[in-house]
């Protein structure tokens, strides 16, 4: 519709598909989906199992390619980035939460958050050390993954994951392995490490609770937004 340049978007997708193919058939799983970030917005991502978030967020995220669209992140289109290069803007400008923590199991908690200062080779003991206190970790900081418990697990990813001062941090249902104790420390930490950094969230999320919270919330159904909150640019 109208193409007014909104100057604060810090990722826009434009027009995005993505199809994948089962058997012999061709499957559209992502459907013209076209949508704005701004910098520092909280924007959740809603839908039911199999509407397409996740293969969503993996596309915004850079950690996949559309087959047609185009990702821009602070002016840079992703789309047309060779993958080093786009492992660096994901080391550089991002933070990431899975549902299923993904820590370097091999890493203690406090090597686990340095590692995307220690790759960009921007180490920072103090950042590090001030990460661990803020999620309440002072205490496991020399521990391996496999020492704690899933709360205490996804606490780490999220600090990791904001260590770097990222421009965007995605998410996704980043309480779903929690219960719901751990699950809204965890949500409460994302949101105040973000606050601190000034960074997007992006969080894919069945919790009403945290969509009440949200800047923005976006609902999917069947590979598209719907209609009422879809980017109009
Ligand atoms: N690699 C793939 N091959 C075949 N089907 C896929 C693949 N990835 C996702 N899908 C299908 O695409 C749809 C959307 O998946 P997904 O993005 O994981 O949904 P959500 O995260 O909303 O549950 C689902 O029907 C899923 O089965
Ligand atoms: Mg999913």
């Amino acid at each position: 519709m109208t193409a007014t340049l909104t100057s604060n978007a810090i990722l826009s997708a434009a027009h995005l598909h993505k199809t994948v193919q089962v058997g012999e058939q061709s499957l559209a799983i992502i459907k013209d989906v076209s949508i704005h970030v701004d910098a520092g917005e909280f924007v959740v991502i809603m839908g039911k199992s199999g509407s397409g978030k996740s293969t969503l967020l993996g596309l915004l995220a850079a950690l996949d390619y559309p087959d047609s669209g185009s990702v821009t992140l602070a002016g840079q289109t992703l789309s047309a980035l060779d993958e080093d290069a786009l492992a660096v803007i994901r080391q550089r400008e991002m933070g990431f939460v899975f549902q299923a923590f993904h820590l370097l199991p091999t890493l203690s908690v406090c090597e686990n958050i340095a590692f995307p200062l220690d790759i960009a080779r921007r180490a920072d003991p103090a950042r590090v050390d001030a990460l661990i206190e803020a999620v309440g970790l002072g205490h496991r900081r020399d521990s391996l993954p496999s020492q704690l418990s899933g709360g205490e697990q996804q606490r780490t990813a999220v600090a990791r994951a904001l260590v770097a001062q990222p421009k965007i941090v995605f998410a996704d249902e980043p309480t779903g392995n929690l219960d719901e104790q751990n699950a809204e420390q965890v949500m409460q930490l994302l949101l105040d490490l973000r606050a601190q950094t000034g960074s997007a969230l992006v969080v894919v999320t069945h919790d009403p609770a945290l969509a009440d919270m949200a800047d923005r919330v976006i609902t999917m159904h069947d590979g598209m937004i719907d209609g009422s909150n879809a980017d109009e640019k």
